[in-house]
């Protein structure tokens, strides 16, 4: 797009807008996609000007207009991936080999590998090798259609690792085509360091790491990983009460590998969000829903361990709760940062609906990450992040699998070059 001038995508066989309410959408809002058909988009100054029909647009553009004609395809906005841990040194392919074999998640982490095997890579890494990877995962989301993802910490797990880590994702923020959200994830894991004086480790974060975060504003929100044999409630409560003092936002991971009262407690604090969520009963269904609180599922995290159980979706929706859904992209649970996957296992296996996965991957995402008034759907005024996929009906988003159907990625009104990125 010329700078003066403005983009027009015409001939889109839907413009999927999410345009409604100032807030998330919740319980059967969530299949209220907004969609104008045929339709067609301005954009102007890096921000959505208009959604309408062709002829609209058309009489909008001039001389100085860049046009793309979309010749029957769909547009969306980007997809917002609200759980992802984009930084980290190696991969886990070995373990993987293990659990083709049988040895399960929890063995592997029992017995020094799973997260602190990670651990012990990224320490060794130096920063500029962190945003060296990051780059080629940057480049991997922004194929697929994803145009912002919340990045978590948690794979250095001392003071000045877990700060270069977060000095990372500022970089990637900066230097790439993706927009980064970063979260504080120091809770991640107990360090092998620590594993006989786990207070000491817990006292580490509150008093020190959760300071320097701040001071230095490399986040804005704190995870913690609550779950039995890693931070127990009691913890995660010390950890996310000093972290709300310290300004930040709060999200969990909550209920994933055992039913540990992790999406109650999520209600008790009025965390943001409860992420993962497999084992979440309806009590604590009914406790998010009291407070507010966004379940953010995770299935191609269940997929991943060769699991069956995915988390309760429609029994949350049906409660009336703003589900989001999102990769976990990380290397060891769920090595994947695609949304279009993540999407066919909602369809495939949580029996959600195609439109209700769309909402739950953009617009209900944009929100949990305080952005829902810039990103996440496309509406005048909004930043124009979206994307033009190579079909002509959003349910094909989560019909086909194993193709990353973007055909052109846009960020702030520029296309991105997906050979490059
Ligand atoms: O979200 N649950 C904890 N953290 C990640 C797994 C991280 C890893 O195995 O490296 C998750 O699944
Ligand atoms: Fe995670």
């Amino acid at each position: 797009m010329s700078l003066s001038g403005s983009l027009a995508i015409l001939n889109c066989s839907q413009v999927v807008t999410l345009a409604g309410p100032s807030r998330p959408r919740a319980g059967a809002e969530m299949s209220q996609l907004s969609i104008v058909s045929p339709g067609a988009l301005l954009v102007r100054d890096s921000r959505v000007a208009t959604v309408g029909t062709n002829e609209q647009i058309q009489s909008s553009i001039d001389v100085n207009s860049t046009v793309v004609d979309a010749e029957g395809r769909i547009v969306t906005p980007g997809f917002v991936d609200a759980h992802t841990h984009p930084v980290f040194a190696g991969t886990r392919v070995d373990e993987f080999e293990e659990r083709a074999k049988g040895a399960t998640y929890q063995e592997i982490a029992a017995r020094g590998g799973g997260i602190q095997s990670t651990v012990n890579k990224t320490r060794a890494a130096s920063l500029n090798e962190l945003v060296t990877t990051g780059r080629k995962y940057a480049s991997w989301f922004l194929r697929g259609g994803t145009t912002t993802i919340e990045a978590k910490s948690g794979y250095g797990l001392t003071v000045e690792d877990e700060i270069k880590i977060l000095r990372a994702i500022k970089r990637l923020n900066e230097e790439t085509r993706l927009r980064y959200v970063p979260t504080f994830l120091g809770a991640h894991s107990i360090p092998d360091e620590y594993k006989s004086r786990r207070d000491d480790y817990v006292s580490l974060i509150i008093d020190e790491m959760l300071q320097r975060v701040s001071q230095e504003r490399l986040a804005e929100f704190c995870d913690v990983f609550c779950e039995e044999k890693v931070f127990t409630n009691d913890e995660s409560w010390r950890i996310l009460s000093a972290a709300r003092c310290n300004g930040l936002g709060l999200r969990m991971h909550a209920d994933q590998l055992s039913l540990s009262g992790g999406a109650k407690l999520a209600a008790e604090l009025s965390s943001t969000t409860a992420d993962h969520l497999e084992h979440t009963d309806a009590e604590g269904i009914a406790a998010m829903k009291a407070a507010n609180v966004q379940p953010v599922l995770l299935p191609a995290s269940v997929y991943a361990l060769g699991s069956a159980r995915y988390p309760a979706a429609r029994q949350m929706i049906d409660a009336g709760l703003a589900v989001i859904l999102a990769t976990d992209f990380n290397p060891g649970s769920s090595p994947t940062p695609s949304m279009s996957m993540v999407l066919s296992l909602a369809v495939t296996h949580m029996k959600m609906t195609a439109a209700e996965a769309i909402t739950a991957s953009t617009i209900n995402a944009a929100y949990s990450l305080n952005r829902g008034d810039q990103i996440g759907s496309l509406e005048a005024g909004k930043i124009a992040d979206f994307v033009i996929h190579d079909c002509a009906d959003y349910r094909e988003l989560s019909y086909f699998f194993g193709i990353e159907p973007a055909w052109r990625v846009y960020g702030g009104g520029e296309e991105v070059d997906l050979r490059r990125s």
